[in-house]
């Protein structure tokens, strides 16, 4: 049975991430790791820096671990407040985890891009799995030069990496981690609590999303496919629900007449300024079969059923 490593398992992916993955290849198979304690109790468990490249090497031979999922990152909006920090820590995790393949030390690589490599000059509406890119965040930055990084390591030395531009992603089992996208997660707690709701994008900000759900299965096919389904080494597309906080207030509120909204932009206006509204995930489609489940309506009935408050 291969062994898995997560890294960054405690945050809103990788909790979810691991759940999953243990459940396809069981408890003791999925090594979760991140620098903050985990709150899954049913496999193995490893405090670990991914910016501390010994204690990885550590815990990858005591693990005899075979393939990683590199989920430890600055978002968009945290990165923006410490971006020298951010720099380092999205690419040097990236470079100790590709070096381990590379020396043949494991075998397989999960690397998550954003649609965040995107900047305001990439055509806005379906944006196209290849086109121009110019990121105006040290987020974006840092996942564009990733990108081009896992390309290379694949193309060069054979790295088998394999990895998906998530667009923002909302789920209701571990809050997101300081992105741009957050707002979409944020408004069902207040909701839930039957609070006001202080959006921190204009009203007519369109963003490519998904529930996570889908970008769990999508991260697991993509993993599992042949290696010959994977034509893209960057990065791919893939699409979801795009929607404005206008149209996600609207859908909430069909369920709770009473909800209100009011829209207070502030500097992470500007970054979702700077990204697609839409995206054409069509390679994916194409090259292993992706295609998403839910819809706006779907993902808010499921949101309103499960946040707690
Ligand atoms: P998150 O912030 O919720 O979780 C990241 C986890 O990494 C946290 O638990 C944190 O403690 C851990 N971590 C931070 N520094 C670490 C270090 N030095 N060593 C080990 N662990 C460390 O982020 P997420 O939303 O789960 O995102 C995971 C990945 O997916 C990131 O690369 C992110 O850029 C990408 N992504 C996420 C979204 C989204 O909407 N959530 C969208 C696009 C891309
Ligand atoms: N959800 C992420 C963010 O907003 C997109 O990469 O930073």
């Amino acid at each position: 049975m291969k062994k898995i490593l997560v890294v960054g398992s405690s945050g809103q992916i990788g909790t979810e991430l691991v759940i999953e993955l243990r459940k396809l290849f069981g408890n003791e198979s999925v090594v979760a790791s991140d620098i903050k304690e985990t709150n899954l109790n049913n496999g193995p468990f490893e405090v670990l820096d991914i910016m501390d490249n010994e204690a990885l090497k550590y815990v990858v031979s005591k693990h005899q671990i075979k393939e990683i999922y590199l989920l430890a990152a600055l978002l968009s909006a945290t990165a923006e407040k410490n971006p020298d920090f951010a720099w380092r820590l999205n690419m040097e995790g990236l470079f100790n985890v590709l070096n381990l393949a590379k020396d043949g030390v494991i075998e397989k690589v999960f690397w998550p891009s954003s649609i965040a490599v995107f900047g305001p000059s990439t055509p806005k509406i379906n944006t196209p799995q290849f086109t121009i890119m110019e990121p105006s965040t040290v987020y974006g930055i840092s996942k564009l030069a990733g990108e081009r990084w896992c390309e290379y390591y694949a193309n060069k030395f054979g790295v088998d990496v394999r990895s998906i531009r998530y667009p923002g992603l909302i789920s209701y089992t571990s809050l997101p981690g300081g992105g741009t996208t957050d707002y979409a997660v944020d408004i069902f707690y207040s909701a839930k609590k039957g609070e006001n709701y202080s959006c921190f994008l204009k009203q007519d900000t369109p963003l490519p999303m998904m529930y996570m759900e889908d970008a769990i299965r999508a991260t697991i096919d993509l993993m599992e496919s042949d290696s010959s389904n994977v034509k893209i080494r960057s990065s791919y597309n893939i699409s979801g629900i795009s929607f404005t906080p206008a149209e996600i207030y609207a859908s909430i509120k069909k369920r709770k007449p009473e909800f209100s909204i009011e829209y207070a932009p502030d500097f992470r206006q500007q970054i979702a300024d700077s990204w697609p509204g839409s995206i054409d995930d069509s390679r994916a489609r194409e090259d292993w079969g992706w295609h998403p489940k839910f819809d706006l309506d779907q993902m808010v009935d499921i949101m309103l059923d499960n946040v707690m408050v």
